[in-house]
């Protein structure tokens, strides 16, 4: 089954051709990064603006990369939600004219459920490489999200503890901003990091009362942002490298405390394989923290490659294939777009 994904939830316009889905036979993305970069971040009316403009040659380019044509797909899939509403609705809009005019099945999305399924396309049982599938326990870190989710089939999923304010992503981006360093901050922060003395300040550890599962890193990034602040005002000379290296220990130490936690929690985490997903999992850092853990408690551990850590088309193309195969999932010319939606509310 061939299905067309599109994604366009936040900066990037992507368009994916997937087959039965695993087999990646397209994978476009254009970047807004430059535009949004000017201003430091994104800006709604702009995303929205520039997935207008790029989606339709996107597709085409995807169409060629796969040498197949639009007669060929067999649905569409494509993220209705959680993301800036604007630009969903521009891939909505897009995905629905098309499937309409095709008169082939038309799968809502939720952004995180595609993420999380970008690990299938690359534990595809191929080339010595495991074969993923649920049940499994993720870590999703992205831009607007930090949650561990149970996983329990293709098409259920049960948060096991979320973000209270920020998220990960977000807090790295505030403070590599303040440090000067161009949107989005996050790579460039983790590059930083190891140049730097990360004992030079302990940032502030926040757990959730009676919520051992649940993150809190809006206190963390204050206490760097009044840091950076105070030494700028007195005007103390400092290494933005020491920085970025106390800051980085403090959000892996407070990501790896809940996932040591887990490890132990057998209940919960019956199944043993863990898998992380979105923007933040590219983090070198976080992935050598939760590597030496998953090896401390035998955990079988799925990272997705840097190339399907950010946003793409293929992780929606490849969980459409599923919500479709698994709940025959469709929806009509009346889908909307949702800016916010839980992973389990979909
Ligand atoms: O999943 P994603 O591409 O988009 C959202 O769904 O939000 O995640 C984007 C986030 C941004 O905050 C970006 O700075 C962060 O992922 N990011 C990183 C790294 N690469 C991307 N954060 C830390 N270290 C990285 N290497
Ligand atoms: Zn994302």
């Amino acid at each position: 089954m061939l299905i067309l994904g599109f994604e366009s939830s936040c900066d990037e316009t992507a368009v994916a051709i997937v087959k039965d889905g695993r087999e990646v036979l397209a994978n476009k993305i254009a970047s807004q990064i430059e535009i949004h970069a000017l201003y430091g971040g994104v800006v709604p009316e702009i995303a929205s603006r520039a997935h207008t403009e790029a989606i339709s040659g996107l597709t085409n380019e995807a169409l060629e990369e796969a040498g197949v044509s639009l007669s060929d797909i067999d649905a569409i899939a494509v993220t209705n939600c959680p993301g800036l509403i604007g630009a969903l609705l521009v891939g909505v809009n897009f995905a629905k004219s098309l499937a309409f005019k095709l008169d082939i099945p038309l799968i809502p999305v939720h952004h995180i459920r595609g993420h999380i399924a970008a690990n299938y396309c690359h534990f595809d049982g191929k080339d010595g490489k495991e074969y993923l599938e649920p049940p499994f326990t993720s870590l999703v870190m992205s831009g607007g999200h930090t949650s561990l989710i149970g996983v329990n089939s293709y098409t259920d999923f049960e948060i096991i503890g979320a973000t209270r304010d920020d998220a990960a992503g977000e807090a790295f981006d505030k403070v590599a901003r303040l440090l000067s360093l161009p949107y989005p901050g996050g790579a460039k922060m983790d590059k930083l990091a190891y140049e730097g003395d990360k004992t030079f300040i302990e940032f502030p550890q926040a757990s959730v009362k009676d919520s051992p599962y649940d993150f809190s890193f809006s206190g963390l990034k204050t206490a760097a942002i009044n840091f950076i602040h105070k030494l700028e005002q007195n005007k103390t000379e400092y290494n933005k490298a020491d920085i970025a290296a106390s800051y980085t220990d403090a959000v892996v130490k407070a990501i790896a405390k809940r996932v040591e936690l887990l490890f132990n929690d057998m209940d919960l985490f019956k199944s043993k394989k863990f898998v992380l997903a979105g923007g933040v999992s590219a983090n070198s850092h976080i992935r050598q923290a939760i590597t030496m853990l998953a090896e401390k408690y035998g955990v079988k551990l799925y990272i997705p490659p840097l190339s399907l850590c950010g946003d793409n088309a293929v992780m929606i193309a490849s969980q459409g294939y599923y919500e479709y195969t698994e709940d025959n999932k469709k929806a009509d010319t009346t889908l909307n777009a949702y800016a916010t939606m839980g992973v389990d509310e979909v």
